[in-house]
């Protein structure tokens, strides 16, 4: 799996957080409710300490409702948070979150406003969050190194002042199916990781999870065995040929991807609590197996 990361910038984007967080009094992280996991940023709670913090699962319309609650029980039952599920189309939840952070600092005065740092990797919806929320367009911090855009305080009437930074893609890929989750919802984009590749993980993924949005879809009445299978009949169906009458796949997984990131195929959720725990158990065991092996490579080597 190739993946582009920006490692300077990435750097320099956490020590500016660290900076930052001496003066703020709470973090918003804005996640993608489609998957909390793979869009957070691993750093995060050992950056923040104990400071308050409100997780925002953003995209809602996108993500499947009964998982997104699933998640917004987990998340504050685990981790001590509070959660709010929202999309570009509910703004009256999106105008509660100025309400939310005071309500997390029930001594302060009305008068005094709420210092919070606002962060989420690109494309999660955060400038759109932040537009809302300041009611006019404010020009975007920097994801790329060659923008030189920093950190920007943003100042609402409601007593808060957002402080943006960069968004920060961070290289969290030690578990597979980050990488994967986070190209079919679009935080990475084609160029990084081969499309085809994010379509037949995304087919078998939805012929195991939600059968029937395929079924109803592309009217498929029995599905096939496989996501290989499955993908032909998507290409015939949608008339994506090459000379001969070969599936033509590098279309056909455009195509999916392009209808999966659009919402066409329904609500989607691409990972559940369950899942990340699974994950997170299993990655625990590779990591021990690599320390082993790195410390028993060691000791041969003091032996000679
Ligand atoms: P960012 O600052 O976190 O990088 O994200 P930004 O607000 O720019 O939003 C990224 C894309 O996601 C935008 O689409 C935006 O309209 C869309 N978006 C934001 N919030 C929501 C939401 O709640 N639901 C849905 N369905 N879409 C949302 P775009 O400009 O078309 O960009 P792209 O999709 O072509 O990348």
């Amino acid at each position: 799996m190739q993946i582009q990361w920006y490692p300077g910038h990435m750097y320099k984007a956490g020590k500016e957080i660290k900076n930052t967080l001496q003066k703020i009094d709470l973090i918003i992280e804005v996640l993608d409710a489609r998957l909390p996991f793979s869009s957070e940023n691993p750093k995060l709670s050992q950056l923040r300490g104990d400071k308050p913090c409100i997780k925002l699962l953003n995209k809602s319309d996108l993500a499947d409702a009964d998982i997104t609650s699933e998640w917004q029980d987990y998340l504050e039952q685990t981790q001590d948070i509070k959660t709010l599920a929202l999309n570009i189309y509910t703004p009256e939840k999106t105008a509660l979150i100025p309400e939310l952070c005071h309500k997390m600092f029930p001594a302060k005065q009305a008068y005094q406003s709420i210092n919070a740092l606002i962060m989420g990797i690109p494309n999660v919806g955060k400038s759109t969050i932040i537009n809302a929320l300041a009611g006019r367009i404010i020009a975007k911090t920097g994801n790329e190194p060659a923008v030189t855009k920093r950190q920007q305080q943003i100042r609402l009437k409601q007593g808060l002042i957002l402080f943006d930074t960069p968004g920060m893609l961070w290289p969290n890929l030690e578990n597979k199916n980050t990488g994967y989750r986070l190209a079919v919802s679009g935080a990475i984009k084609d160029t990084a990781l081969h499309h085809d590749d994010v379509a037949f993980f995304a087919a078998e993924y939805l012929l195991h999870q939600y059968p029937q949005l395929l079924k109803d879809r592309f009217k498929i009445p029995v599905l096939p065995a496989n996501e290989t299978e499955l993908m032909e009949i998507i290409g015939r169906q949608r008339g994506c040929l090459r000379a001969g009458g070969n599936i033509d796949m590098d279309k056909t997984a455009k195509i999916l991807m392009s209808e999966i990131r659009a919402g066409i195929l329904g609500q989607i959720s691409w990972e559940t609590p369950k899942m990340m725990e699974t994950e997170l158990a299993e990655l625990k065991l590779i990591r021990a197996s690599k320390a082993a092996k790195k410390k028993s490579k060691m000791n041969a080597h003091t032996r000679k």
